[in-house]
């Protein structure tokens, strides 16, 4: 059995993948690579040779991911924060965009002893669980309306609160139900939200439009659809000085803005871009 050195896979793999249109082919190639040998991406330097079983089966990962399936269906994994979730069929894949968002909330909660948050719209138990283990002392609710992600969320909390992480409370519940969280009305610290705000008929990547739920994608009302009712939630449950971030398409950089600075409650309206620069999540304070 013959060795043969890792970085020729590699090429091989980022050959296939920048044919197939993946848009990361060298960052996918090493990932896959790097979750066949169960090491650590910046490690694969040190391991110049593998075996040959080691080159098929990065061989078929790299097949399956030119046929445009998600990374992360592949590996199993998304990180966000300082944490990993589960994911795959039938749930939302965290997105790197979506890591400034929750920067913003952490550093707004920095001097906020035991704050009481909640995640909107939480897909995968993403925000809420990476909220929990960054803040041990928040107390933490989520909700989503799909069985589905609630199951992949469920797991997820399950296996972060082994980790020793606080436990978050999750929830079956839609955000356009206007007596959603009641209990907490006037309480909350900090909202976050990330929902379906993709416009319909939009163009998108084969991994999203293949394999993310349509529901957690696109919304009606030109992407508004979910966003116009979370901002109400969010202007209800909020305390005065707590704070909301939630996500947007990029061609909603004014009319988020102009949507929270329409309640009355909120001030500070501010929007954010991605890591490319293009407009991302919005954020207001209770006043
Ligand atoms: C873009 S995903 C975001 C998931 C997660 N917050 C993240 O950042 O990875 C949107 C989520 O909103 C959920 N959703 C869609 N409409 C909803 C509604 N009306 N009420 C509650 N959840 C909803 C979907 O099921 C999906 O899990």
């Amino acid at each position: 059995m013959t060795r043969q050195p890792l970085r020729l896979a590699i090429l091989e793999a980022e050959r296939l993948l920048a044919e197939a249109g993946v848009e990361s082919p060298r960052t996918d190639a090493e990932l896959l690579a790097a979750h066949v040998l169960g090491v650590e991406r910046g490690r694969l330097p040190l391991i110049p040779l593998v075996d040959p079983p080691v080159v098929d089966a990065i061989g078929q990962l790299v097949a399956q991911r030119a046929k445009r399936i998600p990374l992360q269906h592949l590996t199993g994994w998304a990180a966000v924060g300082g944490i990993t979730v589960d994911v795959g069929p039938g749930v939302f894949v965290p997105r790197p965009e979506t890591e400034l968002l929750l920067e913003w909330t952490l550093t707004s909660l920095q001097n906020v002893p035991d704050p009481l948050v909640v995640d909107l719209c939480t897909g995968s138990g993403a925000l809420a669980l990476a909220i929990a283990n960054a803040r041990p002392d928040a107390t933490v609710y989520a909700v989503d309306n799909d069985p589905v992600a609630l199951s992949w969320a469920r797991r997820n909390a399950e296996a972060r609160t082994a980790e020793g992480d606080t436990a978050i409370r999750l929830y079956s519940g839609d955000v356009t139900d206007g007596a959603l969280f009641a209990e907490l009305d006037g309480l909350v610290d900090a909202v976050v939200c990330n929902p379906p705000y993709v416009p319909r008929g939009t163009r998108v990547a084969p991994e999203v439009s293949g394999h993310d739920p349509v529901n957690a994608v696109y919304a009606d009302e030109g992407g508004l659809e979910v966003i116009r009712p979370a901002v109400s939630c969010a202007a209800r449950l909020l305390k005065p000085g707590g704070v909301l971030a939630i996500e947007h398409d990029e061609r909603h950089g004014q009319s988020v803005p102009a949507l929270l600075s329409g309640r009355r409650v909120l001030s500070e309206v501010d929007d954010h871009p991605d890591l490319a620069g293009r407009p991302r999540f919005a954020t207001a304070r209770r006043g």
